[in-house]
């Protein structure tokens, strides 16, 4: 037979594969709590106008609350042929109710009705990662209140740079993961208008209130401009921008984690709970979970080019290539979340293991530029001239397979005689991170003060 819900003008129903390419409602059965939650502020409002009469607009606020109860306990069945929720919900309520329920679609269309439900979704989702966010800067707060003394080598190209301390990497985290907080309430806010009621595309006739339902469903305001509410999906493109930030952070947690917990390494060793082993090597312990947050980013970035890709050369205003929007979206939801969570549950049961840490800070001669500094500061040499007094020594040293500070003062003083005893203070670990007291420095009281006011800030 024709479509129930447009099949009029049709003698013949769709073919089967015309069918399966139409129907999205595999994926956006997804929106059912939305669509619901729409068509009753929708119905409530066309009945405070006087544009459907009272009873009717009671029966169908009845059959959607009954609905709603299907589909939350498992007992509704979505059909393909109904293309998608929303036809499938009106459908359903038509069985229910009878022909009352045609009412409900009066000054509506499924282009401002799927507009609504997918902002609503949208901006649940976003309200889900602000936490998943701050769950994760929780966990991290939590290990840098720990270890504000605990000292290791921070890198630049992945060369010992200078020292720093755990607590500070950290925190450079809780600051990425702040910023990608702060992109989610911008485009929650940007998004939270409310597009029902342009109908088609052009507005409507009927005496609509659309602050109304505007207000009912938690909106700011509606939509000003009913082409626009129809067309655009760049809330949509927003979530996954912010998202694609977000994860791009946490792959770098996460490539972090797998080099950190290597044998060469040994930073940090994962719990049991985060490692997984080999099937022929037994003595790995390998980090699984870190590797594919890592590889997960792909589909997050992936969804993003999708769905610009998809809207890109879109006419106004509403077409059908817009119900691509939706999968990209729930699978970077789904995918982020679960990326949030493993981090989150990696941070907080790792074993740290400050002795590795302290003991890489040995190599590499981290504390050069303390040296080039105190032969400023002390002696008054320029710069220039210190940082090549400072190669010799550390050239010195590495030919001798020692540290800076194992050198003898002899051997100094013949490199530059003005040298004294003073120096060897400023050439351990400890003395360089306890100088960088500089605002945003790595100073162990910076740090402590830095937990504080995160702490503040984000929890
Ligand atoms: N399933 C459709 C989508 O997600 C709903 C809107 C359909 N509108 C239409 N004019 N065919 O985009």
């Amino acid at each position: 037979g024709t479509n129930p819900m447009w099949g009029g003008r049709f003698a013949a129903g769709p073919a089967a594969i015309m069918e399966r390419i139409n129907a999205s409602i595999g994926f956006d059965r997804k929106l059912w709590a939305q669509d619901i939650a729409g068509s009753r502020a929708h119905v409530a409002m066309l009945a405070a106008q006087g544009i459907v009469p009272a009873e009717d607009a009671a029966a169908i606020t009845g059959g959607l609350d009954q609905i709603e109860q299907e589909i939350a306990e498992g007992r509704f069945e979505f059909k393909t042929s109904l293309e998608d929720i929303h036809f499938n919900v009106e459908s359903r309520l038509t069985e229910i109710i009878g022909p009352a329920a045609g009412r409900l679609h009066t000054a509506r269309s499924r282009n401002d009705q799927v507009a609504t439900d997918f902002r609503l979704w949208v901006r649940d989702a976003f309200d889900r990662l602000d936490q998943g966010m701050q769950a994760l800067q929780a966990a991290l707060i939590g290990q840098a209140e720990a270890h504000a003394d605990t000292i290791l080598p921070g890198f630049t190209h992945l060369q010992v740079a200078q020292p720093i301390v755990f607590g500070h990497h950290l925190l450079a985290y809780v600051e990425m993961l702040g910023r990608d907080r702060s992109r989610v309430a911008d485009a929650r806010a940007r998004a939270n208008e409310c597009p029902l009621g342009a109908a088609a595309l052009a507005g409507t006739p009927y005496p609509i209130d659309r602050h109304m339902t505007a207000a009912a469903l938690g909106f700011d305001r509606p939509t000003a401009n009913s082409l626009d509410s129809v067309s655009d999906r760049d809330f949509a493109l927003d979530y996954l921008a912010t998202a694609g930030i977000c994860a791009m952070h946490l792959s770098r947690l996460a490539e972090e984690i797998v080099f950190w917990s290597t044998p060469q390494f040994r930073f940090i060793r994962l719990s049991d709970g985060f490692s997984t082993g080999s099937s022929i090597m037994p003595q790995k312990r390998n980090p699984d979970a870190a590797e594919l947050v890592r590889g997960k980013t792909g589909r997050v970035f992936g969804g993003l080019a999708a769905l610009l890709t998809v809207m890109k050369g879109l006419p106004l205003t509403y077409q059908k290539d817009m119900q691509e929007d939706k999968e990209p979206v729930f699978d970077a939801d789904d995918t982020l979340m679960l990326c949030l969570a493993a981090l989150t549950g990696m941070v907080e049961s790792w074993t740290v293991n400050p002795q590795a840490m302290r003991r890489a800070t040995e190599a590499g001669f981290p504390t050069a530029t303390d040296l080039a500094d105190w032969l400023v500061r002390t002696l008054g040499v320029p710069f220039r001239e210190a940082h090549h007094i400072t190669g010799h020594l550390v050239k010195l040293a590495e030919d001798k397979g020692c540290g800076l500070s194992d050198l003898k003062l002899a051997e100094m003083q013949a490199v530059h005689a003005g040298i004294t005893d003073a120096v060897y203070a400023v050439l351990t670990a400890e003395a360089s991170v306890a100088s960088r007291k500089s605002f945003g420095g790595t100073a162990p009281d910076r740090v402590r003060e830095a937990v504080r006011t995160a702490k503040e800030r984000f929890l």
